[in-house]
């Protein structure tokens, strides 16, 4: 496996270079939002400077925002493996879902099962329960809370022959596991029920096919992925065109335009395309040769091992921390079913008396619950603070792992 140049990577982004007094600040908030490249802000200053105007006018900067509309849906197709006409925009991942939802609602009726998983980020888990009030019912799939896993024969047992469509997380946001996504689709598929992947967390930090996995629909958010901050979605052609958006009258009507309703973030969709832009140069880095699609799949294939090298080292330390409690896999063997976040509690602290002292220590990370609501009452620890994540991208170091676990290895004892 090629190296990463960690060295060019840190260079492309501006803010790693921040300090917090006399400390190097150590982003380990990635899966609330990773730092963009300078690309990516260039692109955002370009577009604002020279293209800024509304879509389909008949002069120079309406085109040139056509056309920074157009370049954003090839690049994410070229990201997820799809056409750019299967690929929606939008301001965020739960947006784009409670759209989707309330338009797959329109073909439910009172009696028809939706499962979710207790794994998930409740944003893969709220538009569904809403489909409640029409009738439908929720069902929810268990984990292992040993080690964080889905229980798949759980899982199996809520799919019925009443199930429309089963939402299911690509990645935790809270402790990391990774879904077979592509087993739980064929799971949905024998029973004629949808699949609704919610890739979010993972988008960062491996490769994605959407073809391969053969969901129905697969969204993400480009702000985890060093892009600016918006959603995006990926739906099978066939029910991008079957099913029937909620939109103004005007609009366009076909798909994905009727999808993106109102006038869409131009400057965003042109920080995606640098975003995606520097995955793919990174890959180029590797060695890859080929086309877009060939390089990103080669970036994020270098980036999900050298990530794995990462985690050994910090889920190894971590263990060594007197009175810290591990959520999630921790077994090595069992690192390739993980991303490199993780979530732990410490004896004697609150989870956010822990956030504050490593942000004081210019190490930035998240307490409580992320929104893995389900997850954390499952855990039995929602109401006591949830847990501290510490998540890791590919921007991070091992170097950075390190105080980290010195940080930590000062206020645990
Ligand atoms: C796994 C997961 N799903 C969904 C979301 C919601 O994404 P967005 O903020 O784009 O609505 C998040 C955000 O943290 C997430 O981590």
């Amino acid at each position: 496996m090629p190296a990463l140049d960690l060295a060019w990577i840190r260079s492309q982004f501006p803010a790693l270079a921040q300090t917090v007094g006399s400390h190097p600040a150590i982003f380990f908030d990635g899966p609330g939002g990773t730092q963009v490249p300078q690309r990516v802000i260039d692109a955002i200053s370009d577009y604002l400077i020279h293209s800024n105007a509304n879509t389909h006018g008949a002069f120079a900067t309406s085109a040139r925002s056509d056309a920074t509309i157009t370049e954003a849906h090839a690049a994410m197709a070229d990201l997820l493996g799809c056409d750019p006409d299967e690929i929606v925009f939008g301001p965020n991942m739960t947006t784009l879902t409670f759209a989707m939802s309330r338009a797959i609602g329109r073909e439910l009726s009172t009696g028809d099962e939706i499962v979710v998983t207790r794994l998930d980020h409740d944003a893969n888990v709220a538009p569904w329960r809403a489909l409640e009030e029409r009738g439908v019912v929720v069902r929810a799939a268990d984990i292992d809370v040993e080690d964080c896993t889905l229980d798949m024969n759980d899982l199996a047992r809520q799919i019925t022959p009443r199930t429309k469509l089963v939402a299911i997380g690509y990645a935790s946001n809270a402790v990391g596991t990774i879904n077979d996504v592509a087993e739980v689709t064929r799971m949905a598929h024998a029973v004629g029920a949808l699949s609704y992947v919610d890739a979010v967390h993972y988008a960062p930090h491996g490769p994605i096919d959407v073809r391969a996995i053969d969901c129905d629909f697969l969204a993400c958010s480009p702000y985890k992925f060093f892009a600016p901050h918006m959603g995006a979605l990926y739906g099978k052609r066939e029910h991008l065109t079957r099913l029937q958006p909620y939109k103004v009258r005007p609009a366009a009507t076909q798909t994905p335009d009727r999808w993106e309703t109102g006038t869409k973030n131009h400057e965003g969709m042109a920080g995606v395309t640098a975003a995606i832009e520097y995955l793919a140069e990174l890959g180029q880095k590797t060695g890859a040769t080929g086309d877009r699609r060939a390089a990103l799949l080669a970036a994020m294939t270098t980036i999900q091992a050298y990530e794995r090298g990462l985690i050994k080292t910090l889920i190894a330390g971590l263990l060594e921390v007197p009175g810290l409690t591990f959520y999630g896999i921790r077994e090595p063997e069992c690192f390739a079913q993980r991303t490199p976040t993780v979530s732990v509690r410490i004896e004697g602290h609150t989870p956010r008396e822990l956030a504050k002292y490593l942000g004081e220590h210019g190490i930035f990370t998240w307490d409580g619950n992320y929104y893995a609501l389900s997850l954390t009452e499952r855990l039995g620890v929602e109401d006591s603070g949830g847990m501290l994540r510490i998540g890791l991208a590919h921007y991070n170091t091992a170097a950075e792992v390190d105080m980290l676990l010195a940080a930590l290895g000062e206020i645990a004892v």
